[in-house]
């Protein structure tokens, strides 16, 4: 292939990049945008290795590294459950930023192209920004995947003077930069690329091991965006347009994306960063300087579910991390075509952040074949609950929690939740009276039009049907 014909290959990939993830904006046009980026990854692919760059030599060599990955990439497809999503984005960012790595090694000690004088420095700039970025990715993405899998605990590390360590490695990074395009020859520069290489791992371990399990999705897509821009650095390294394009692209968005989260749970970006926020082990706890809930809990049946069910006119179900884990969505989207064949308003409310991945519901519910049309935003739905009759949360927590409201005290104070307790009543489900991924209790389940309806989601949905079958 001419380096017109690729040039001309990468553009269109680009477009289609582009159209992917306008597509992907709207569960609508999800599956579309999907398709868009499988055909814009193929031509990509394949532009780049018929390119003029790719030798003959090299074929034999990228066979082998695509079936490998093929490979590992249709094992973990197949294995990796939807509630092991975050930890499976957590790894894959890794890789990134290791392949930013290598090829940042790869291209320094490739000395074929001499560079000289103004062009040195920027490339040598360049090498030098990539591998920080990529190592900082990796060893931070590592942890993250840790952190989400459980193996090691949410919560946060702070180290005494955390603030200062960071910023006296900050100016070791950048004093080993000034040093490392200043370095006469390969082999004084590779020390110095070293030493900022185990300055950016060192970095990346202690930001994500100071941020505390509640706040790990916003961690998540920010290592989506460090991704990005050390895929964008690596197309620098090796003047692959396309790289720099699609990595500014996924660098950009998995920015944006962590803006939206940081808002969605009243968080500060750089308060996130600098850690120290959520426990995310699970027990049942308040938080430091919570209010204790008051108030009776009152247990309800499936049977007298059903009945509240039937007598509504108006029903708003708020899915949430239970319902993935129970794998309920098929009951619920049941229930939800019988009510509304009985006449009832079935809608659903969806907090940006429910379950352990950004639109984790919306997947679920879509699968499930639940209409677009009934399954709306938070901001959207808020506004209706005085005027709904029941408020069905299953295995919902921490996006139902008063607490962030009325408690200035409470770890998720500011959070906006869905206010369920504000309809007629609210039926909580889930096994016990654990706290959620925040580690908060709940006060929600202490009121008077609460119900808890205890069991796994899925079976108390099934006898919920039931008995509405019936
Ligand atoms: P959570 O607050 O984690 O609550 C989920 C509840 O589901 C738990 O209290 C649990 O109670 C219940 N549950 C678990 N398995 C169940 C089952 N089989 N049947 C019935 N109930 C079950 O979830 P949420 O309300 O969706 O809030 C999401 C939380 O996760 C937020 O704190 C958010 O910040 C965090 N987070 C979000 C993301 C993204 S991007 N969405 C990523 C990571 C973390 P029992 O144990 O008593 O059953």
């Amino acid at each position: 292939m001419s380096a017109n014909l690729s040039a001309v290959a990468y553009l269109a990939a680009i477009v289609l990049f582009i159209l992917s993830l306008g597509g992907l904006s709207n569960p609508e046009t999800a599956r579309r945008g999907n398709l868009y980026g499988i055909v814009g990854m193929v031509v990509a692919v394949l532009a780049t290795i018929l390119g003029p760059r790719v030798t003959a030599a090299g074929l034999p060599w990228i066979a082998v590294a695509l079936a490998v990955g093929a490979l590992i990439g249709l094992y973990a497809a197949k294995v990796v459950k939807m509630t092991q999503m975050p930890e499976l984005v957590a790894l894959m960012h890794s890789l990134v930023g290791l392949a930013a790595c290598l090829v940042g090694f790869a291209t320094y000690i490739d000395t074929s192209i001499a560079y000289s004088g103004a062009e040195k420095v920027v490339h040598d700039l360049e090498i030098y920004i990539g591998i920080y970025i990529g190592a900082v990715t990796f060893s931070g993405s590592l942890i993250a995947f840790g952190k989400l899998s459980g193996k090691i605990g949410g919560k946060p590390l702070l180290l005494p003077a955390r603030h200062w360590l960071n910023g006296v490695a900050a100016l070791a990074v950048i004093y080993c930069g000034y040093a490392f395009v200043q370095a006469d020859g390969v082999a004084a520069g590779v020390w110095l690329l070293l030493l900022m290489t185990t300055l950016g791992l060192l970095f990346g371990i202690h930001m994500v091991m100071a941020i505390g399990g509640a706040d790990m999705p916003v961690v998540v897509s920010m290592l989506n965006s460090y991704s990005g821009w050390a895929a964008a650095a690596t197309g620098f390294m090796l003047a692959n347009d396309l790289l720099i394009v699609v990595g500014a692209l996924v660098g950009s968005s998995g920015a944006i994306l962590s803006y939206i989260m940081c808002r969605a749970m009243n968080r500060n970006f750089l308060a996130v960063i600098s850690g120290g926020f959520g426990t995310g082990d699970g027990g049942t706890k308040g938080g430091a300087g919570a209010k204790a809930p008051a108030g009776e809990v009152a247990p309800i049946s499936a049977q007298e579910t059903a009945e509240l069910l039937r007598d509504a006119k108006s029903v708003v179900i708020v899915p949430g991390y239970g319902m993935a884990v129970a794998k309920a969505q098929h009951t619920v989207f049941e229930i939800t075509r019988l009510l509304r064949e009985r006449g009832v308003e079935v809608r659903f409310g969806i907090h940006p952040v429910a379950g352990r991945m950004p639109g984790h519901m919306n997947v679920l519910l879509a699968e499930a074949k639940v209409p677009y049309d009934i399954v709306l935003e938070m901001d959207e739905i808020n506004a209706d609950f005085p005027a709904t009759d029941v408020a069905m949360v299953i295995g919902a927590n921490d996006i139902v929690n008063p607490s962030a409201q009325d408690d200035p005290g409470s770890p998720i104070a500011g959070m906006p939740v869905l206010e369920v307790w504000k309809a007629k009543i609210s039926i909580v489900m889930k096994r016990s009276m654990a706290s959620g991924y925040a580690g908060v209790d709940n006060p929600l389940f202490h009121k008077d039009n609460n119900r808890m309806l205890f069991g796994d989601a899925k079976k108390t949905l099934d006898a919920v049907l039931a008995a509405l079958k019936a």
